[in-house]
């Protein structure tokens, strides 16, 4: 579940970095020896973020780095430096200059940037490591990292080895690591429990589906429930996908892998809140027994569904469980999933794009997101738009007839399973970084976490 943080160390020798901005460079400049104003000329520093300059004392051993950053910090403006740097140590030697949350921000792009997956292959290198502040919260930090990574580590295990199975195994651990409870329903039982799409979704896998659900923290607390949809792979089903469109399915757990890393976040940091988690986990897969395009399931909650394409598997899976999280009436569902394509075609790949029932809390979340960094967006749940998935057989159609607007159709079908009084953020996340930038290497990708896990410690803490 965590792994160890190998970009941070306490060595007490530290090259020292030196963050400069462009308003301070001038002076950063006089302050230096005439040596090293003419190395950093002749080395054409600028203050451009994310550039950086070694430069060497008199024996030609590095004396301390400079590195450019704005003014107002950037998450990730260290966040190339553990793996370009040469090996070692460095401590932010103008740490005082930058507000403590700036400072916290720095040290978590530097870990975000050092990720590499490497169940499969050696990393390539080892990466350079920082000597974190000590004004900064180091456990939040880690935490934070450490569900960052298991998030980027679910997502990019391949389906072979990330089957429902193993998401009830990982879940499992999970509970047993901090006392709570860890629930499965599997297979056949789907159907006596009253989980009909989840089965029918799942149901031509050799990997039988199943609902995880796990739960943590005292009764008397407010009653949070996460959802993720847990589609291990998505081949489309009897729709089926082309080979483009399923190359990176095997991310289809992505939601499920959200869900997991923020309860261990939620856990690690003992907020004081009583969690759920529910993971409809299934291979979306074609088999001589799976669901067809034309049938028609009914739901847990009772409303029937055509199936006007097995592609549009993860509203059907989440609908059932949101039914189910309904029924206890919690004090906020969350769901995370990988639901359209849409809806990074809307918000593109780096932006987490969510809908929200409840105005103040897409506000709070709003906030939230631009105070970490983690860039979320609110849709809007359109109510119009429902006449675009009506049936004349049936009480919904799971696919729209539109090609338009389908982050927001399938909010909205989503939304025909919820009860109108729980307050409810989905999101619909790309979960996957498509080509590397700073700090998002290619591959899984932790969208929202951190806005969310803020917006939960601010309500209830
Ligand atoms: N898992 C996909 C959505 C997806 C595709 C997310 C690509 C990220 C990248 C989902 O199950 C799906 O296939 N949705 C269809 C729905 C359509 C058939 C109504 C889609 O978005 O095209
Ligand atoms: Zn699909
Ligand atoms: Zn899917």
């Amino acid at each position: 579940m965590s792994q160890e943080l190998t970009c941070f160390s306490e060595q007490v020798a530290a090259t020292p970095l030196y963050l400069i901005s462009d308003d301070k460079w001038l002076t950063f400049l006089a302050s230096q020896t005439p040596t090293h104003q003419v190395w950093l000329n002749a080395n054409n520093f600028c203050t451009k973020v994310s550039q950086w300059c070694l430069v060497p004392n008199s024996d030609g051993q590095v004396a301390c780095v400079c590195v450019g950053v704005d003014a107002a910090i950037d998450l990730y403006a260290l966040s190339d430096l553990a793996s370009s740097l040469p090996l070692g140590t460095y401590v932010i030697a103008n740490s005082d200059d930058f507000s403590v949350a700036d400072v916290y921000l720095l040290s978590l792009g530097w870990g975000l940037g050092a990720y590499q997956f490497n169940r499969y292959k050696k990393a390539s290198r080892a990466c350079a490591q920082l000597k974190v502040a000590a004004s900064i919260d180091q456990v939040k930090l880690h935490a934070e990292l450490q569900a960052s990574y298991w998030i980027r580590d679910l997502i990019n295990t391949p389906a072979a080895d990330m089957m429902p199975q193993h998401l009830g195994a990982l879940a499992e651990s999970l509970a047993t690591h901090y006392h709570g409870q860890c629930q499965q329903i599997i297979g056949d039982d789907l159907l006596t429990h009253n989980y009909p799409m989840i089965h029918a979704v799942g149901r031509a896998s050799i990997h039988p589906p199943r609902l995880i659900d796990l739960r943590f923290g005292a009764i008397h607390l407010p009653k949070v429930t996460l959802v993720g949809k847990g589609v291990c792979f998505d081949s489309g089903g009897l729709d089926i996908k082309p080979a483009s469109g399923m190359l990176f399915m095997k991310k289809d757990m992505g939601g499920a892998a959200h869900v997991l890393g923020l309860a261990q976040l939620i856990l690690q940091q003992q907020l004081p809140i009583c969690l759920r988690v529910l993971i409809p986990a299934v291979e979306n897969a074609v088999g001589s027994n799976a669901f067809h395009p034309g049938d028609i399931l009914t739901s847990r909650q009772g409303l029937t569904v055509e199936i006007g394409n097995t592609d549009a598997e993860g509203r059907l899976v989440l609908a059932d469980a949101l039914s189910e999280a309904c029924a206890e009436n919690p004090d906020l569902i969350i769901d995370f999933s990988t639901l359209t394509g849409a809806a990074r075609i809307a918000v593109g790949t780096e932006i987490a794009a969510y809908f929200s029932n409840d105005d103040a809390l897409a506000g709070a979340l709003q906030q939230a997101s631009e105070q970490v960094q983690d860039p979320s967006w609110r849709l809007p749940l359109f109510q119009h738009y429902k006449r675009l998935f009506t049936s004349k057989i049936a009480d919904l159609n799971n696919a729209g007839s539109s090609s338009y607007a389908g982050a927001i159709t399938a909010a909205l079908f989503l939304q025909a399973f919820m009860t109108d009084q729980t307050s409810w953020i989905h999101f619909d996340i790309m979960a996957f970084n498509p080509v590397p930038s700073r700090g998002k290497p290619v591959g899984g990708e932790a969208m929202g976490l951190r806005a969310v896990f803020e917006l939960l410690k601010e309500r209830y803490s």
